[in-house]
């Protein structure tokens, strides 16, 4: 285990609860109302990297046929503030014309990244698009943006772990810590 000093915000057993919340959320939500044949069923799309262990628990708590795919879109470099530029790495592999779509996210922060990777999607003509976040920090954003479903909301702090990373560390602790000012 990474050798850690930061707060924790929230411990495994609260995040668990909530996925938990948020998975049920969508699975009431797209009950019933699906085409669930091979090429319909809904596809869930993880940002990478950050998403990789909330999509992983969340996917898991939702009970209906679905499919997944991953982006990877880089909006920070090595330190804790966003560049505000929203590099695609690598697209999806899936043709999300007429299907329900969800993108699950670990954070929205300025909303850069998920502006972009909305905007770049929508153009493809998905039946419907909704937006997942494990957490929705509270600052003045330039950009209006709103998740559809969301775990948290946070304050204006560095947080890491589950999934979400200080210059590429922190990613695999199993709880939601906040570094301490450095
Ligand atoms: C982080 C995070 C989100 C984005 C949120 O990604 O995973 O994708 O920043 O910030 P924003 O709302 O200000 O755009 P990052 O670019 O650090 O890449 P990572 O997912 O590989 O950690």
């Amino acid at each position: 285990m990474v050798e850690a000093k930061e707060r924790i915000l929230y411990s495994e057993t609260q995040i668990a609860e909530a996925v938990k919340r948020v998975g049920a959320e969508i699975t009431r939500d797209y009950t019933g109302r699906l085409e669930e044949t091979e090429d319909k069923i809904p596809l869930i799309i993880g940002i990478l990297k950050g998403s990789f262990i909330f999509m992983a628990d969340l996917v898991r708590e939702i009970d209906l046929p679905c499919k997944m795919d991953f982006m990877v879109a880089k909006s920070y470099g090595q330190g804790t503030v966003s560049s505000g530029y929203v590099r695609i790495v690598k697209d999806i592999d899936t043709d999300i014309k007429d299907r329900d779509v969800i993108v699950v996210e670990d954070i929205l922060d300025t909303a850069n990244t998920l502006s972009s990777v909305c905007e770049i999607l929508r153009a493809r003509k998905p039946k419907s698009l909704k937006v997942c976040v494990f957490l929705d920090k509270k600052i003045d954003r330039k950009l209006q943006f709103e998740a559809d479903y969301k775990c948290f909301d946070i304050e204006n702090e560095f947080v890491v772990g589950y999934g979400l990373d200080y210059a590429e560390k922190y990613r695999n602790l199993p709880y939601l810590g906040v570094l301490p000012p450095v």
